[in-house]
């Protein structure tokens, strides 16, 4: 099969389109076909080997697994022999993180890694959910506590999670502002978001204005910034950022948390645990995914660029078709 592959951490010159054995499936496992693979943050983290840290588990010199890529979508095409839940020709999705391989034309995933695809959702949309929505909603839903009324802030709006929360907080009736670069403001108002913020020109954590509620995927603030910016009961949920300062939250959030009535926290991915409920929310029109653009796989060093460039609207899509 063909796949992209890396053998040294690196920019994304280091990505090569090779022909590469297809994998079999062990017993739990199915065979995919993928017909879509999104690009996620964690992505571009592992090929370059940063944070250092993540070498720990990566591999320290090179990287222990040569193929990236996460989210995926396609078709069953051969099924282990302990698989119950699906059926050769199966269009199913799902988040093949700590595993990977999805930057080629087959994988091999557990079968509790995947869910079927709604037939209304294209291969592209499927890809783009799994991580982004899972970190929207666990850190919206299950760590943010979000409920109806609040006046709710998204960080880093414009990118895979943002996109996403805005479309999750508005089914809660909440009045939403989205906080990016300039170029996005335009797409965050499209998509519901009620006030925009662009980071270069004003700072929220000084602005005055409090939040109920900050979902946050850029962390590069002090953790007193952002108690700042939440109202006496506030809640800051971040999902990502810089190091230090997810650190910093770890540590000193509780003790804010238990000398305040405002709670800091990180929210920890829980991979595929909402697919289900997103393709519920799907079906019934009320969460849409913003793709940026389709690549192709011999695209994928170039689509990596875009993305860490920084300059992507919602997700990165390669398909496969
Ligand atoms: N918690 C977990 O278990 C877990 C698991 C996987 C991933 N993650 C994390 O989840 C996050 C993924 O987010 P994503 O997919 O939405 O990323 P993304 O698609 O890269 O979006 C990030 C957005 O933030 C904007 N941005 C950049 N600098 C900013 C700033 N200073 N202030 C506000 N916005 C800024 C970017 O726009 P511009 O570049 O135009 O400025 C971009 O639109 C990452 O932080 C990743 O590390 C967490």
């Amino acid at each position: 099969m063909k796949a992209v592959v890396y053998e040294k951490y690196g920019s994304p010159d280091v990505l090569e389109l090779r022909e590469v054995k297809t994998p079999t499936p062990k017993d739990d496992e199915v065979l995919i076909r993928i017909h879509a693979v999104s690009i996620n943050d964690w992505d571009w983290g592992l090929l370059q080997g940063t944070p250092f840290m993540t070498r720990l588990l990566s591999g320290f010199l090179r990287p222990k697994k040569i193929i990236l890529g996460s989210d995926i979508a396609g078709r069953i095409e051969a099924l282990g022999e302990n698989v119950k839940r699906f059926q050769l020709g199966d269009a199913v999705f799902g988040d093949l993180s700590g595993s990977w391989g999805g930057f080629a034309e087959y994988v091999c995933a557990p079968e509790t890694a995947l869910a079927l695809k709604p037939p209304s959702m294209t291969f592209a949309e499927a890809a783009a959910i799994p991580q982004a929505a899972m970190l929207a909603v666990q850190g919206l839903r299950d760590r943010g506590g979000i409920q109806p009324g609040q006046k709710v802030l998204i960080n880093g709006a414009g990118g895979g999670v943002g996109t996403f929360a805005v479309q999750i907080a508005k089914l809660y009736g909440v009045e939403v502002t989205g906080v990016d670069s300039s170029s996005k403001l335009d797409l965050l108002r499209s998509l519901g978001f009620d006030k925009v913020i662009d980071y270069a020109q004003e700072d929220f954590t000084r602005s005055g204005t409090r939040y109920d509620l900050i979902l946050d995927v850029k962390t590069n603030r002090s953790i007193f910034d952002y108690a700042r910016a939440l109202s006496p009961n506030g809640t800051y949920v971040t999902v990502g950022g810089s190091l230090a300062r997810l650190f910093q939250i770890l540590f000193i959030g509780p003790l804010i948390s238990m000398t305040t009535k405002k709670t800091i926290c990180v929210a920890m991915l829980k991979p595929n645990k909402d697919l289900a409920y997103m393709c519920e929310l799907f079906e019934a029109g009320k969460v849409k995914p913003v793709i940026d653009r389709l690549r192709t796989l011999s695209e994928i060093p170039e689509a990596m660029r875009h993305f860490g460039a920084g300059d992507h609207k919602g997700k990165i899509v390669v398909t496969l078709d």
